[in-house]
């Protein structure tokens, strides 16, 4: 058999990947006017299509959905082009991206919602985070509880959503459900104390995402869609009285509606992996497709997790940042660039499309 590394190719679906290293999807606040895709977005993506996978930016489904400024959406005919550029930059380069569909629930601000309207949650309660908003950091404004007649309006601004990411170019769709947004605000018991059919037990907490991926697969198919968790994540003020038992359920309801991949931030995202007790193998052992694992990896970590079969592709976000041509990078053993924080959120090239490969580097040393 095969050796399993980073660099031996995967079969995702219907698509052969290169390899298995995943960018991670990374938000950056640049979408221009009408929060189309910048000018600059086709060039970022495909300075990274090497990756055997592009997982997007995550993307509002819809006005509601949004929670940052200058972030970008996929529900006009405008963003739709918009996106078009960027995925045939992509496949012009041999490379394959997924849309990552964004409901930010209660993560925002009145001036992001029409009319100043309050963000949405699932209970009026107002999460600790704060939102890049007015260019700055800002606290999120005080959320209203849905109501219960308009959550399939929510679900079909997802499947809509998916139907344009299709009519983009996208290669499939992965549904936000990590990081204390909209899905995970559903599932994570802090922040839901609805007493309907969407809270109290798992199986009612877990009803809003499996609702929204059902729709996804039944609009573009399931070998299109994935689906990202952050069991024991607190991003965004989330946090579950029973997470094991509640992520073990959700993923054995995913497994059966067969979804392509799931993608897991292993830990507190972008922070320490052992934040809490989770067995993430019981996941991956509950789940036929592909396992995408995620959060602090490097080479040596992706390569013992892949040789013990603990994951199938892995998904690396900060390195991508400086590091357009990261897996020629990892290939090598060569050292990795650091990014500039100043430049993460917002502007235009600057700290966005300007950061060099190994060989123009080695160009501008010589
Ligand atoms: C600048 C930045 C933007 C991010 N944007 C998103 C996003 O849009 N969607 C998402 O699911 N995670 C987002 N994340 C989390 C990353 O996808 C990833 O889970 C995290 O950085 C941990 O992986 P790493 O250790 O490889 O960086 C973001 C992280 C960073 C640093």
């Amino acid at each position: 058999m095969t050796k399993r590394t980073l660099f031996t190719p995967y079969t995702l679906g219907s698509l052969s990947l290169s390899n298995r290293v995943v960018l991670a999807p990374l938000t950056r606040n640049r979408a221009g006017q009408g929060l189309v895709p910048s000018e600059f977005a086709a060039t970022y993506y495909s300075q990274r299509a090497s990756a055997g996978l592009l997982i997007s930016e995550a993307t509002q489904i819809s006005r509601q959905g949004q929670g940052y400024q200058d972030t970008p959406g996929i529900y006009t005919p405008a963003q739709i082009d918009g996106w078009h550029a960027v995925t045939d930059a992509v496949h012009a380069k041999g490379g394959k991206i997924f849309l990552q569909l964004w409901h930010v629930g209660r993560v925002s601000h009145v001036d992001l919602q029409e009319n100043g309207a309050a963000p949405v949650s699932p209970s009026a309660l107002r999460a600790a985070t704060k939102v890049f908003v007015n260019n700055r950091f800002e606290d999120v404004s005080e959320p209203r509880a849905l109501d219960i007649s308009e959550l399939p309006g929510v679900v079909s601004d997802f499947r809509q959503a998916a139907a344009n990411a299709i009519a983009a170019g996208f290669d499939g769709v992965e549904i936000h459900g990590a990081n204390g947004y909209l899905l995970d605000q559903f599932l994570k018991d802090n922040a839901n104390l609805r007493t309907d059919a969407y809270g109290g037990s798992i199986e009612n907490r877990a009803r809003l995402l499996l609702e929204v991926t059902e729709a996804v697969v039944s609009e573009i198919g399931a070998d299109r869609t994935g689906v990202r968790l952050s069991p024991v994540s607190p991003a965004n003020g989330v946090s579950s009285s029973d997470p094991q038992a509640q992520f073990d359920y959700v993923v054995e309801q995913l497994d059966a509606l067969g979804v392509v991949y799931l993608h897991v931030v292993e830990g507190a995202t972008g922070g320490p992996r052992d934040v809490a007790p989770f067995d993430f193998a019981a996941l991956r052992q509950r789940f036929k497709n592909t396992y995408i694992a995620n959060n602090g990896y490097d080479l040596d970590l992706a390569t013992s997790r892949l040789a013990e079969d603990q994951a199938d592709l892995i998904a690396f976000g900060r390195p991508f940042i400086g590091n357009p041509d990261l897996v020629e990078r990892l290939k090598r053993g060569a050292p990795l660039s650091a990014f500039n924080p100043a430049t993460l959120y917002g502007g235009g090239a600057a700290g966005y499309i300007d950061y060099p490969t190994l060989a123009e580097s080695s160009v501008s040393a010589s």
